[in-house]
């Protein structure tokens, strides 16, 4: 998308910094990975995500959630919900969570991010094999009967526009890493399955670099 492949200006110039990812990672003895969260309003991401950080800190590794919603409450709160301003909020979410990678952390990101182009842009951000694309795949029928921000309700009733499902796309996921529905399913249910995940493909192990 021309949103994630901006110029920037001439006469700006990259400075290296004095200490490196793979140093800072050293230090804290984990490797950095980025779990992004993408699926409708409503289909169980922010709370998922948050279990996972919950449950991954609980075992001694330094996480943050990036949270779509949070983030609109600042950085984020001059773009609205027409499709260019969802992919600048997911360019910005991208960037940010790239930063936060950089810095060592397992960084969880909850956004609905609409547009296969944008979450392909967020994964071009970070190494190959650290980014976890978490389909969020409850469906549209039970985000909508859960409603718990009242939103649907008010979109069907025309009060609010653009809304993801309603009348605004949704682009699932071509090839995620883990796919999961929360239907009459607990966090810690799902979350059990995204531990087993992380266990089995070993996302979690940290190695003493050659
Ligand atoms: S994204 O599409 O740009 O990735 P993001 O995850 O940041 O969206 O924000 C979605 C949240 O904003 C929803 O969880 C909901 O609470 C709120 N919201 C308000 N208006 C809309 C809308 N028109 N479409 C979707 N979500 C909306």
């Amino acid at each position: 998308m021309a949103q994630a492949h901006r110029q920037t200006s001439p006469g700006v110039v990259w400075q290296d910094a004095a200490v490196t990812p793979p140093e800072r990672a050293a230090l804290i003895r984990q490797q950095p990975l980025v779990l992004w969260f993408t699926g409708l309003s409503g289909a169980g991401k922010s709370a998922l995500s948050n279990w996972l950080s919950r449950r991954l800190h609980s075992a001694g590794l330094l996480t943050y959630v990036l949270d779509g919603d949070n983030l609109r409450h600042g950085l984020n709160s001059d773009l609205g919900f027409g499709a260019a301003d969802r992919q600048e909020n997911v360019r910005r979410l991208a960037h940010i969570a790239s930063l936060i990678y950089g810095a060592g952390l397992i960084t969880l990101v909850a956004c609905i991010s609409p547009f296969q182009a944008e979450r392909d842009f967020a994964r071009s951000l970070v190494a190959k094999g650290r980014f976890v694309a978490v389909f969020v795949d409850t469906p549209l029928a039970v985000c909508e009967r859960r409603d718990t921000k009242g939103l649907y309700r008010r979109a069907r009733l025309g009060e609010i526009t653009d809304f993801t499902g309603i009348d605004s796309p949704y682009e699932p996921p071509a090839n995620p890493e883990i796919t999961i529905d929360t239907t009459d399913r607990t966090a810690a249910e799902c979350g059990a399955d995204l531990m087993a995940f992380l266990h089995r493909r070993k996302l979690l192990t940290w190695r003493v670099p050659d």
